[in-house]
């Protein structure tokens, strides 16, 4: 099975959360472009829900595919979130970030009260930290900043991991929606997801990283594991 296929099996699964008159948080990348493209067919089936999209791209797709959309400002809440992930540990700790849509992301997961999260089997790592971390940050003092995330690499006993700016079209650094520069952190395994959570956030410059802790309570994972199914994972808790 192509890893697109799973993606796609992973988020046909996950439209069996969706329930009539939810307010939908709609995640970016290729698997959740799959979800919007189900979710879609199931509007145009008769289904009634609003959407949130996290990223202009997601607001694109999800108007060719007919969802009505709502700013998050003007809902109470959001329902359910369904988004893709770069890695997805046993926790359900994500990172998050390779579609340049994390800081949207992480806002709206946050407003959430249920984030699933969809994606192809080989996303699911022991460990997380083979996928570079993406760092969101100001352009304004760059240099300083990526300085400051190397030393503190360095105490976390993360070593001299390489810090790249990420590149976009036509030669020039990529901005995201929020006009802000990625730095691609190529780590290794991260031995405590939540303690380097917390030290990023209060880097002067940081705007958001890519770990998303505590914040999906199930994953479904497209693969072939014997038939053609999707499997859930799920945190004692959930
Ligand atoms: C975008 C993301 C994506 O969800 C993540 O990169 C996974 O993408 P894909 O579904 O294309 O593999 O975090 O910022």
């Amino acid at each position: 099975m192509s890893q697109d296929n799973a993606k796609r099996l992973a988020a046909e699964a996950a439209l069996a959360h969706v329930e009539p008159g939810m307010v939908l948080g709609l995640g970016t990348g290729s698997t959740a472009e799959h979800f919007l493209k189900a979710l879609g067919r199931a509007i145009e089936g008769g289904l009634r829900v609003r959407g949130v999209p996290t990223s202009e791209r997601t607001a694109h797709v999800a108007v060719q595919c007919a969802i009505p959309l709502a700013a998050l400002d003007d809902v109470a809440e959001i329902d359910l979130t369904v988004d893709g992930a770069d890695e997805i540990d046993p926790d359900l700790a994500l990172i998050k970030g390779g579609g340049g849509a994390l800081l949207r992301e992480k806002i709206v997961a946050a407003a959430s009260r249920r984030m699933i999260v969809i994606a192809d089997r080989s996303k699911l790592v022991p460990r997380l930290g083979a996928f570079p971390l993406p760092v969101e940050v100001v352009p304004f003092g760059i240099s300083a900043t990526r300085r400051h995330l190397s030393a503190l690499f360095a105490e976390e006993g993360l070593g001299t991991p390489s810090i790249a700016v990420r590149q976009g079209s036509g030669g020039h650094a990529f901005l995201t929606d929020g006009g802000h520069a990625i730095l691609d952190c190529a780590l290794g395994a991260i031995a405590d997801p939540a303690r380097l959570a917390a030290r990023l956030s209060a880097v002067p410059g940081v705007v958001e990283h890519g770990l998303f802790i505590g914040l999906a309570s199930l994953a479904i994972l497209g693969g072939e594991a014997g038939h053609e199914i999707v499997s859930a994972v799920a945190l004692p808790s959930a």
